[in-house]
């Protein structure tokens, strides 16, 4: 286990945009275990590689109830939208609100090489959204289209218990 130095706003790296992954191997099985020992250590519900300044296309999300691990992931497929509070370790102290879509179905690679399909809504949809973005150089200030205080996020979040995980904090 070992824990990585997380990227923050307005380090460059952050907007650059990641490669794919070519090989299943040891060295991304490190890194898939140390970005989740990174996620849980900061208490966050989705890491993407390159806020471990890794320029690859390797997302962990884990909401609660079980870690997920998306190599170059694509969304084939979307339905809707949700408007709901984001933050993110790589933006400490900054909380917007962003248009995500409600559903979405996602084919990506497990840490085998191996294809993988995922339909997700409600948080999950919007975690795996919020990390593809990283994937692509954009931060979730860049796509926010409101940006609220510490008080505002504290109280919408009290206005929305049920959007709580067993986490406390929503971070991605
Ligand atoms: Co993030």
């Amino acid at each position: 286990m070992a824990l990585r130095n997380i990227l923050k706003l307005p380090d460059e790296t952050l907007n650059k945009k990641s490669r794919d992954v070519t090989a299943f191997d040891d060295k991304l099985w490190v890194l898939l275990d140390d970005m989740h020992d990174t996620l849980e250590k900061h208490d966050g519900v989705g890491i993407a590689a390159v806020q471990v300044g890794i320029l690859r296309r390797v997302i962990v999300i884990d909401l609660g109830d079980g870690v997920i691990e998306l190599i170059n992931p694509e969304i084939l497929h979307s339905i809707g939208s949700q408007r709901e509070l984001e933050g993110c370790l790589s933006c400490p102290d900054l909380w917007g609100y962003v248009v995500r879509p409600d559903f979405v179905k996602v084919k990506s690679m497990n840490r085998h090489g191996k294809p993988q399909f995922h339909e997700a809504d409600d948080l999950l949809a919007i975690a795996i959204c919020h990390e593809i973005d990283h994937l692509n150089g954009v931060v979730f200030p860049d796509v926010a289209d409101e940006m609220v205080d510490k008080d505002e996020a504290e109280a919408e979040r009290e206005r929305k218990p049920h959007r709580k995980r067993r986490k406390k904090k929503v971070r991605r």
